[in-house]
Formats: C-alpha cells, sequence, structure tokens
C-alpha cells in the first residue's frame, strides 16, 4: 500500500496572483493545476512560458466553459482550442466539469447542473467521446456544486456520475466541498454520500472552501439556507475528514488540488491547508496498512 501511494500529490490551483509565491515555495508544492480556458487566445510565446512551467512542476489542466452534460454538442472550435492548449503543456492529466453552460446562444455565466437522467448521460458519452477524438484521452470528470435539486432528474447524483464514467471509461475528479455542499443543502451525510460514489475512478481532488446563504422566496414561502461552493474561503474540517477517507478506500494514486479564487490570505495559510490535506490523506493511507496489519496478525 505504501509503495502503491508513493505518487501521491498535492499542490494548488495556478492563479496570476498566487504565481510568485508558488514559485517561491515549489519545494511544498508538488503540482499546480492550469486553468486551460485563460489560455485560449494565448500567443505562441505565453504558451511556451506556460509549457516552462512544467520543467518546474508537475502540471494538470482544467476546463471550465466545455459543457460536457449537454444533450447539445460541444462546439468543436472550443475543442479545437482546448487541444492547442494540451499540445503545448503536456499535462499529466485534464479534466472538465460535468455540468452545463450554455443553452443555444445564451451563456449562464457558472457551471449549471442537468437533469440527473438517461438523456443527458447520453449527450454527456456523445460530448465526451468527441473531446476524446479532438483532444486525448486523459480525461477526468468533475462532479459539480448545485444550489437547486435539478428539476425532471430521474436518477441519483452518485448513479448519474457513475454512470457516465463507466460508460466513457473516464476518470474522477472528486471535488470534495462540491460533494459536502450538495450533501448538506440537501439531506444527506457528507461521509456517507462520499461513499456511494465510485471512488476507484477517483484520480484527481479538489478542495475548496464556501459560505452559507440564506435565502426566502415570498411568493412560494419558502425560506432556506444553502452551502455556496465560492472557492474564497478556508476549507472546512469536514473535508479534511472526507479526504481521509479517500485516502482509506482509495488504492490508487491521488493527486490533490486546493481551489482558491480570491480574498486571498497570507501564502502560509494556504500552505497550511496544503500541509493538513497531505496530513489527511497519509492518515487515510496508514489506517489501511494498520488493517492490513491486523488483519495478518489474525491469520497467524
Ligand atoms: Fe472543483
Amino acid at each position: 500500500v505504501r509503495q502503491l501511494n508513493s505518487q501521491d500529490r498535492v499542490g494548488l490551483g495556478w492563479r496570476d496572483a498566487l504565481a510568485a509565491s508558488i514559485f517561491s515555495h515549489l519545494d511544498a508544492i508538488e503540482v499546480v493545476e492550469v486553468i486551460a480556458d485563460d489560455y485560449f487566445d494565448a500567443s505562441a510565446r505565453v504558451l511556451r512560458s506556460l509549457r516552462s512551467l512544467g520543467t518546474h512542476v508537475p502540471v494538470v489542466l482544467h476546463g471550465v466553459t466545455l459543457g460536457l452534460a449537454s444533450t447539445v454538442a460541444v462546439a468543436v472550435d472550443r475543442l479545437d482550442r482546448l487541444a492547442k492548449v494540451v499540445n503545448a503543456l503536456e499535462p499529466t492529466m485534464w479534466s472538465e466539469h460535468l455540468a452545463f453552460v450554455r443553452g443555444g446562444s445564451y451563456e449562464i455565466g457558472h457551471l449549471a447542473a442537468p437533469p440527473r437522467n438517461p438523456r443527458t448521460v447520453d449527450g454527456a458519452l456523445r460530448n465526451i467521446a468527441l473531446a476524446r477524438s479532438v483532444v486525448g484521452q486523459t480525461l477526468a470528470l468533475e462532479n459539480i456544486a448545485t444550489l437547486i435539486d435539478p428539476p425532471d432528474s430521474s436518477m441519483t447524483e452518485p448513479d448519474w456520475v457513475a454512470g457516465i464514467a463507466a460508460g466513457s471509461g473516464s476518470a474522477l475528479l472528486l471535488d470534495l466541498h462540491n460533494l459536502y455542499a450538495n450533501a448538506v443543502n440537501f439531506g444527506h451525510d457528507p461521509c456517507l454520500y462520499l461513499q456511494s460514489f465510485p471512488l476507484e475512478r477517483v484520480r484527481l481532488v479538489h478542495i475548496s472552501g464556501g459560505r452559507w446563504i440564506h435565502f426566502e422566496s415570498v411568493a412560494h414561502g419558502v425560506s432556506a439556507r444553502r452551502l455556496l461552493d465560492d472557492h474564497l474561503h478556508d476549507v472546512p474540517d469536514v473535508v479534511f475528514s472526507m479526504l481521509r477517507i479517500l485516502g482509506e478506500r482509495c488504492a490508487q494514486p491521488l493527486t490533490v488540488i486546493l481551489e482558491r479564487d480570491g480574498s486571498y490570505p497570507d501564502f502560509a495559510v494556504l500552505l497550511e491547508q496544503l500541509l493538513r490535506a497531505r496530513q489527511a490523506l497519509a492518515a487515510g493511507r496508514r489506517s489501511v496498512v494498520h488493517l492490513k496489519e491486523i488483519d495478518e496478525l489474525a491469520t497467524i
């Protein structure tokens, strides 16, 4: 088990505001994640400098605007632009969300959850096959956070994600804060909800923080609170507990990325969260070794 997981990596999202600090702390950062869409219109010179980043630290690439989970086909020109960044950077893996982001010519402006039913499973499978044919094979699919239970759904979120991952043979990028938000917003225990996902497919993991929001609809007589995944706050304790469970349940190496998109604290605070992530993952790995030792003793 120790040997299998010696390839675990913990790092953070590459952001312009963090670039200088990342470069001066590469001894504590094992991987960075670059947002592909930020470089869709980049010049050859900028792409070359981005490629040089990969000589200092392993890089994974993350897409945000393909809209894979849709019955509408992904535009090939978007895939061509993504392929250009993938070819320039040669990341160890690229990822995209299981979300839709536009309807017709209208851009929603955020990652929206489609109805979870066989039609959107089929649409996602067609789009993933198209994306692979243009961009390449090393795709991981990310679960998203949603504030509403998507109407017209006939499948649970774990079954829907599992169906698309199995049907496409894809790895998963499991976003633990997205999963936590959906669990608490819709009445599930986060740690049990985590274990209903196909954890054997997880290769990448996101951790981040969010905040509680309250809303009221006088017209509908509804008052509720929801956890919003905003990437602007520190990682809550429960997410580290979930990461420990992943360390226990996953035999495969995991790459963990801290996502922070603004309200940046002192960089030491982000390094502390990377350290806690490393410790949580290691604690999960150790408990597996411990259980194996108990198992072996029991057979003596
Ligand atoms: Fe994420």
